[in-house]
């Protein structure tokens, strides 16, 4: 069944290049996109077109790191830094995902709010809990969202009413993998939260785990001075961060991702490489909490994979359009403090769609032969000053929110 929307048309083709089609129509066929016409071709006409005016049509966002159990606590306590953060505020609101009740509403707010602001494939952070991890897995694979959701693994140095002895801890991810890597849409990722929370047994058990079901590894890498410094502490003869999941054998079972990367030593960029991970900034989540700006130019250049997070709740805002405005804005920083590159918009758009979305298949483009998970913008032009369709990209990435949004599709749906 083929479906014809006309507005303009704006996708990433590489870091380097928008495509752009002013007043075209997109045909969607079976919920994947056939092809872009700036003229309707002969055999679709007769076909009826969804006209979307002034609109522009652009790819569903990847949020590649993101905690579901700490959307409660989004915008506050970010005057703190990581450490008290996380012991104060994020630890003891994450034990009360034993409560699956409050889990649920917690999650189908979640959920709901990551469709709202065009989110369409994530990477999720649960929480140690695999009842209320679960219900997050089933929720969104009933909304048919794209997504890599963990238990979360700490087995020391966290409070004792969230922290995993190492058998329980390895017992229960089993049987979580085991009921969920049967699903479509939403599949389990192995968690361990980051190394100064996980024994080498843990990591240990985990790559065993990753070797059977086939299963990548999501955690928090070289994030921070004080995370990279504690890591090489808690691991005497490991050369860097990264080498702990290599040696673990978390890296050859699926996706890697690694959120934040904002201290990587050349090692540790050798290896991500090495097994083609993600590096994912989180722009606002490096303000609030983390004193640190990736070198997103420089690792681009190194060829790198990079994707945007929210990082809910070290960062405030779920949308990840915002993402792509604040990563330009901080490599300005950078540039203004430190001389380094900045990025532009071409390249943190591209990040926010098509690379980001790579690690879920064929979703994050508008090419041919991509899924239609799409969304439309619209209400961001001045009467007085008409923009090109890339102009309103950016604004809406700048300027916009999810009232801005007026269509979403997911596999050729309209939500
Ligand atoms: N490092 C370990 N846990 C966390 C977390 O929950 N959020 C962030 N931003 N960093 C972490
Ligand atoms: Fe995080």
């Amino acid at each position: 069944m083929t479906e014809l929307y006309r507005g303009h048309i704006v996708y990433s083709k590489s870091g380097e290049e928008l495509a752009v089609y002013k007043n075209s129509w997109i045909a969607v066929e079976d919920g994947t996109v056939e092809g872009i016409y700036e003229v309707l071709p002969e055999k679709f006409k007769g076909l009826s077109v969804r006209d979307f005016g002034n609109g522009v049509i652009i790819p569903a966002f990847s949020d590649l790191h993101v905690h579901a159990p700490q959307y409660p606590q989004r915008g506050l306590a970010m005057d703190l830094l990581l450490e008290d953060w996380l012991n104060n505020y994020t630890f003891p609101l994450e034990a009360r995902y034993a409560d699956l009740p409050f889990a649920r509403a917690v999650y189908e707010a979640f959920v709901d709010d990551l469709i709202a602001n065009g989110t369409m494939h994530a990477c999720i952070f649960g929480t140690i809990h695999p009842e209320a991890t679960g219900f997050l897995l089933t929720r969104l694979e009933e909304k048919g969202l794209s997504a890599f959701v963990g238990k979360v693994n700490m087995d020391k140095a966290s409070p004792a009413y969230l922290c995993e002895t190492t058998e329980d801890s390895l017992r229960e991810t089993e049987s979580f993998l085991e009921r969920y890597s049967g699903q479509k849409t939403a599949k389990p990722i192995l968690t361990p939260r980051f190394a100064p929370t996980c024994t080498a047994e843990l990591l240990k058990g985990l790559g065993k785990l990753g070797r059977k079901y086939h299963t990548g590894m999501q955690t928090h890498l070289v994030e921070s001075k004080w995370e990279a410094q504690q890591a090489l502490a808690d691991f005497p003869g490991v050369s860097c961060d990264t080498e702990i999941y290599e040696r673990a054998g978390l890296m050859d079972n699926g996706p890697v991702i690694a959120a934040h990367f904002i201290f990587p030593s050349e090692e540790d960029i050798r290896i991500l490489k090495k097994y083609d991970g993600y590096a994912v900034q989180c722009p606002d989540a490096t303000v609030n909490i983390t004193a640190g700006i990736m070198s997103t130019a420089a690792y681009a250049r190194a060829g790198i994979n990079l994707a945007l997070g929210s990082d809910i709740a070290g960062g405030h805002h779920i949308g990840i359009y915002g993402q792509a405005a604040r990563s330009v804005q901080l490599s300005k920083l950078k540039w203004f403090y430190e001389g380094e590159e900045t990025v532009d918009f071409k390249r943190t758009f591209y990040m926010a769609t098509k690379q980001g979305g790579e690690i879920f298949g064929r979703v994050g483009s508008l090419e041919r032969g991509y899924r239609f998970d799409a969304l439309v913008i619209d209400g961001l032009e001045d009467p007085f000053c008409p923009l090109a369709p890339q102009e309103i990209v950016e604004r809406f990435c700048y300027s916009g929110n999810s009232s801005h949004i007026r269509a979403r599709f997911l596999g050729g749906k309209e939500l």
